[in-house]
């Protein structure tokens, strides 16, 4: 069945308490598209037939998450090159000969977050990125095209750094080593954490004085309360230590760009979720 409606969905696993339908809904509505976005739990074994259908029935578009990110990727027929060297993509976006192109709107979110938000620029700055996982992969590209000073990658596993940073490091400078090796390369003025310590309220194990005078700090992850990460970056002396919910309101309106060709305000909505959860 298709229908003339302009249908887009998030596909997850767990996708209960996405917050993506009430974001892109407060989009629409400020923004006066007509659209519908649902939220569908999906599995990994799932994915491929759910998405080819969604397509087929006529859906415009996809945003996937975890663990759908990679499959994502691989089913994508062609891709953007951010989406490309992230191996991860999180829009799926009709074009207008039938094809679905896959692109990955995290890094830039992160960048948007920190840049047009909160006044943080990474050019020639010296930035620490913590983990080498995806979330780490996802966001490289556009970190690098800031110009930044140096990218240093710490992991757990040490091998996954050096190895990530070998890929892309034709993009701009960016090395990798073990969270031992880091007091060798502070001070850093931006950290980041995209390991998902956070996500089980752990803490990479990080030695003192990593962080510049004025450095800020920015945990990926994102919850009703302050994350472990986000409260080291304030023991440490970050003017801003901030949590990802910035960066998951401009994901998405970047996803909502690429859509609809309309940039919706994220501010307003940034100020709603960040009210609703101060008020819990
Ligand atoms: P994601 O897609 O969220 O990045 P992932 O690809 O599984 O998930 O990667 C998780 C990242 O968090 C990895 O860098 C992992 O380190 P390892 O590569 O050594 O496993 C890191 N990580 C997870 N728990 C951690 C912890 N308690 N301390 C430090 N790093 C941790």
């Amino acid at each position: 069945m298709t229908t003339s409606l302009n249908r887009y969905a998030v596909f997850g696993q767990p996708i209960k308490h996405s917050k993506s339908p009430r974001i892109h809904q407060l989009f629409a509505e400020q923004t006066g598209q007509d659209l519908q976005y649902t939220a569908q739990e999906v599995s990994a074994e799932q994915f491929t037939v759910t998405a080819e259908a969604f397509f087929a029935q006529g859906g415009k578009g996809l945003n996937c998450t975890v663990p759908l990110k990679e499959l994502a990727w691989a089913w994508a027929t062609h891709k953007t090159e951010r989406a490309e060297l992230a191996k991860a993509v999180n829009t799926l976006a009709l074009q207008a000969d039938g094809s679905v192109l896959g692109d990955n709107t995290d890094g830039c979110g992160l960048v948007r977050d920190l840049l047009v938000n909160h006044g943080i620029a990474l050019t020639e700055k010296r930035i620490l990125l913590l983990g080498a996982g995806g979330a780490s992969r996802g966001i490289l590209l556009p970190i690098l095209e800031q110009s930044p000073a140096c990218v240093v990658i710490a992991n757990r596993t040490v091998n996954k750094a050096v190895q990530l940073a070998a890929e892309f490091v034709h993009k701009g400078c960016v090395s990798g080593c073990g969270f031992a090796d880091l007091i060798d390369y502070a001070p850093f003025d931006v950290i980041l954490n995209a390991t998902s310590a956070s996500l089980s309220g752990q803490l990479p194990p990080l030695p003192e004085d990593l962080l510049a005078k004025q450095g800020v700090c920015y945990d990926l992850a994102y919850g009703n309360e302050p994350t472990a990460f986000v409260r080291w970056g304030l023991e440490q002396g970050a003017i801003k230590s901030l949590d990802g919910l910035g960066m998951l309101v401009e994901q998405a309106a970047e996803a909502f760009f690429i859509w609809r060709g309309v940039r919706p305000e994220t501010q307003p909505v940034i100020d709603l979720l960040n009210a609703e959860r101060t008020s819990l």
